[in-house]
């Protein structure tokens, strides 16, 4: 039994010409090199799915990406990437899993799920980039009081948290994100988003008591990273 993450599968199955081997070789194959990166996994272990997994504009357009990600071994734990368009509400995403039969599919989402004693909690969270978008202080708020509700759904178990957006990055802190790791005792935090050369800005490692680690698939070798045991 092991724990894993990946972020930013970004998978075209359904909406071919939206495929990342464009990206050249960094992305060729990906689909594959996926496939094989999760040999290591198996279905007692847990993977979380850190956002960005499918290009689908809707629930119906991203069903072959779920699908393969349903094939792959593990439960899976989904949080949101800014580029999941076809996110919906917790139910609907819910019962268009269970009317597929994709049993190994979940949503992190307001909530925190369990690995053993360990909690897994997550959000989107907020990158610089959306500051100045309409509403952004309004979203900001919403994203904030969605961690900490996930935070507080773990209660005094220990904590791993999972976000789509780094909540740092060579020459950016997002403070308040920051500020509710460190007050929940947050031992772990894994990100995604990044990708290409900007991995280059990622800030990786142990920053006032939070392991900091970046899972995007092309970071990593398209191989989730194991976590814990
Ligand atoms: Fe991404
Ligand atoms: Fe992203």
């Amino acid at each position: 039994m092991a724990l894993y993450a990946i972020g930013d599968t970004h998978l075209a199955l359904g909406t071919p010409d939206k495929s990342m081997e464009v990206f050249g070789a960094g992305w060729e194959n990906y689909v594959d090199r996926l496939r094989e990166g999760f040999s290591p996994v198996d279905d007692s272990d847990t993977v979380i799915l850190c956002g960005d997994l499918s290009w689908g504009m809707d629930l119906e357009g991203a069903r072959e990406d779920f699908a393969f990600l349903d094939s792959l071994p593990g439960e899976k734990w989904i949080v949101k990437g800014n580029h999941d368009y076809w996110w919906n509400t917790a139910a609907k995403m819910n019962a268009f899993f269970a009317a597929n039969g994709f049993a190994k599919l979940h949503i992190l989402h307001n909530n925190c799920a369990f690995y053993g004693e360990t909690a897994l909690c997550g959000t989107r969270g907020w990158f610089f980039e959306e500051n100045g978008t309409p509403h952004w202080e309004k979203i900001f708020n919403r994203e904030l009081i969605r961690l900490e509700a996930s935070l507080k759904a773990a209660g005094e178990a220990e904590k791993l948290c999972f976000l789509h957006y780094p909540p740092l990055y060579k020459g950016y802190r997002c403070g308040e994100i920051i500020a509710l790791l460190e007050r929940y005792g947050v031992k772990t935090c894994c990100y995604g988003h990044l990708h290409g050369p900007s991995h280059r800005l990622a800030v990786e490692g142990e920053q006032n008591g939070v392991d900091y680690q970046l899972v995007s698939a092309d970071f990593v070798g398209f191989r989730p990273k194991k976590i814990m045991d």
